[in-house]
């Protein structure tokens, strides 16, 4: 399986002086040293974390694919269209959110997002959905011609420690399965961490999964390096 990491918040603790450190550059460069095999960005409608400005400079400097999620706006189908990035991955998104809460309804809205998937793949770009596990939206994203999904592990993570926990993984299971069936690729991310990520590995053909929160936490004991690698290790 592979390991994308989400340095959201490398920016996030920059943006807070307002300065130049730490380098959202010099944490990519070393993600992909580590073994990362994508650097995960969102650029928010509101910048909170990731700027314009950081993307062109990761695709400038990167050999890691940039996988940019964002929100299927018209603004952000233009940044992507200019800068092309290897991936784009479509979220829904909230203004006032702490982080991205729930899944794309695709259902409610594939005129827009087949779309957005048609002009992103006229500049050869992959496209993945953030979907919850349920079968409607799987299904969605398959007839929208999505490349990928990816699984929002968000409920799973929350119930990880308490009864609802096999409940939302075998959730999980079912859609990854579902959506392999349809021949869609299947990633998966959000809320994972050291102790609940092993259990991702019982998942069927899971291609990647994409980690942000965990890993620069824990950058902040062992350091970037070694927090990615350990990550990779367990997946
Ligand atoms: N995948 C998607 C689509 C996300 O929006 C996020 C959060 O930005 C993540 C993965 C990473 O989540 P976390 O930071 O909880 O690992």
């Amino acid at each position: 399986m592979n390991l994308g990491v989400n340095i959201d918040h490398v920016a996030t603790l920059r943006n807070a002086r307002g300065g130049v450190e730490p380098s959202v550059l010099d944490a990519a460069l070393i993600c992909e040293m580590a073994g990362a095999t994508a650097i995960t960005i969102h650029l928010r409608e509101d910048r909170r974390h990731i700027k314009d400005e950081d993307l062109k400079t990761l695709k400038k400097n990167l050999k890691a694919r940039i996988n940019l999620e964002m929100a299927a706006t018209d603004e952000m189908q233009n940044i992507a269209m200019s800068t092309v990035p290897y991936s784009c991955c479509i979220v829904p998104e909230k203004r006032q959110e702490l982080t991205t809460e729930g899944g794309l309804d695709v259902l409610g809205k594939k005129e827009r997002i087949k779309e957005l998937i048609d002009a992103l793949h006229s500049k050869n770009i992959i496209v993945s959905l953030f979907i919850d596990p349920d079968k409607e939206q799987v299904k969605a994203a398959s007839d929208v011609g999505s490349d990928y999904i990816e699984l929002h592990t968000g409920a799973f993570a929350n119930a990880f420690l308490g009864e609802n926990k096999d409940v939302e993984f075998n959730k999980l299971k079912a859609a990854a399965e579902y959506a392999q069936s349809l021949g869609l690729k299947v990633n998966a991310g959000h809320g994972l961490n050291y102790e609940n990520v092993s259990l991702m590995k019982e998942i069927e053909g899971l291609d990647e999964l994409n980690i942000g929160h965990s890993i620069v936490s824990r950058a902040i004991f062992v350091g970037l390096e070694m927090a990615v690698k350990e990550m990779i290790e367990l997946i």
